[in-house]
Parts: structure tokens; C-alpha cells; sequence
């Protein structure tokens, strides 16, 4: 099986992104999680609490992957970079397709030899964002079934100014 990558912001990791992670992990016996540094919107969360939250949260839910890396500039040349064959990336509704086919066409342009793979999440966080989680959870709303108990707790800390 050909070596992937799973790049995201994770401005935060959520349950959605862990499901894709444990899809992902069946299929491709490499597989690692990506980060990007300086995601073009702006994050709630500094590179450096995504980056720990990914891992906790994967240690948290016994994922095992590869590895986390993190990334600045190109996806693609991170991926040619770490010999890897495919970019996965979660399909959640019908309003990522547009946003996906788009970066998917632009990174074979740039990359003829890496393939786009999409895997379609589970029914239950196919409304899930990091975006939304991020609102509900300033708003006072309980997130605990969207996100590790790990991330609760640091955008807790957040929304509470305590960090
Ligand atoms: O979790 P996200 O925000 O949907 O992830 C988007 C990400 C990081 C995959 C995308 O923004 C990206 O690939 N950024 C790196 C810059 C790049 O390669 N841009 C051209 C591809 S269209």
C-alpha cells in the first residue's frame, strides 16, 4: 500500500479528524498526520497546542500512526518530501466537495505522482468542525461528544482567557 499523509490545520483536532485518522490507518500502512504551520485563516490555537493536541489525543484514543509531523509551505512538496504516494483528506457533505476537487486538481498539477484519496466520515460527525466546536464551546455549550476530553479542557482554558 502507498505511504500517505493526512495534512490539516486541527485548529482543534476533533473526533471527525480521529475517524478519518482511523480509516485511514486500516488502509495505508504508513500513515502520518500533518500540520501545517501557518494555516491561510487565522487559528484560536497556537501551532505549537494544535501540535500537542494531536498527540495527546491520539495517544488518548490508542491511535497509532507513524507519525506527526508538521509543515510550512507546499503540501505537496511536504508530501514529496516524506516519500509519500497519497494526500488523505475527510469528506464530511456535499459543501467540501467544491473546496477539495479544487486543492485536489491543484496539487496533481503540481504533483502528477501523488494522488488525492477521500474518505467519507462517519454519519454522526459529518456536521462536525473544528469551527463549530470552537463557537459552542465559547458559547457555554458542552463539546465532550465532538473532541477528546484533552481539547475540552485547553479551549476551556481558551474561552476563559486563562491561557
Ligand atoms: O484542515 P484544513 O484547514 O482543511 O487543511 C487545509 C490544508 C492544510 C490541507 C491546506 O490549506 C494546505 O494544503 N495548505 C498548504 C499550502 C498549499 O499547499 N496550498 C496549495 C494547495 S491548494
Amino acid at each position: 500500500m502507498p505511504k500517505a499523509l493526512y495534512p490539516g490545520s486541527f485548529d482543534p483536532i476533533t473526533y471527525g479528524h480521529l475517524d478519518i485518522i482511523e480509516r485511514a490507518e486500516k488502509i495505508f500502512d504508513d500513515l502520518m498526520v500533518g500540520i501545517v504551520e501557518n494555516p491561510r485563516k487565522e487559528t484560536l490555537l497556537s501551532f505549537n497546542e494544535r501540535k500537542e493536541l494531536v498527540k495527546k489525543s491520539l495517544e488518548g484514543e490508542n491511535i497509532q500512526v507513524s507519525s506527526v509531523i508538521t509543515f510550512s509551505g507546499l503540501l505537496v512538496n511536504c508530501a514529496k518530501q516524506h516519500n509519500r504516494e497519497s494526500i488523505v483528506r475527510g469528506l464530511r457533505a456535499n459543501s467540501d466537495f467544491e473546496y477539495e476537487f479544487q486543492m485536489a486538481l491543484t496539487n496533481r498539477d503540481l504533483a502528477p505522482e501523488i494522488e488525492s484519496v477521500f474518505l467519507m466520515t462517519a454519519g454522526e460527525y459529518s456536521f462536525l468542525s473544528s469551527s463549530i466546536v470552537k463557537e459552542v464551546k465559547e458559547l457555554g455549550g458542552d463539546v465532550s461528544s465532538f473532541v477528546p476530553g484533552v481539547v475540552e479542557r485547553k479551549l476551556a482554558r481558551k474561552f476563559s482567557s486563562a491561557d
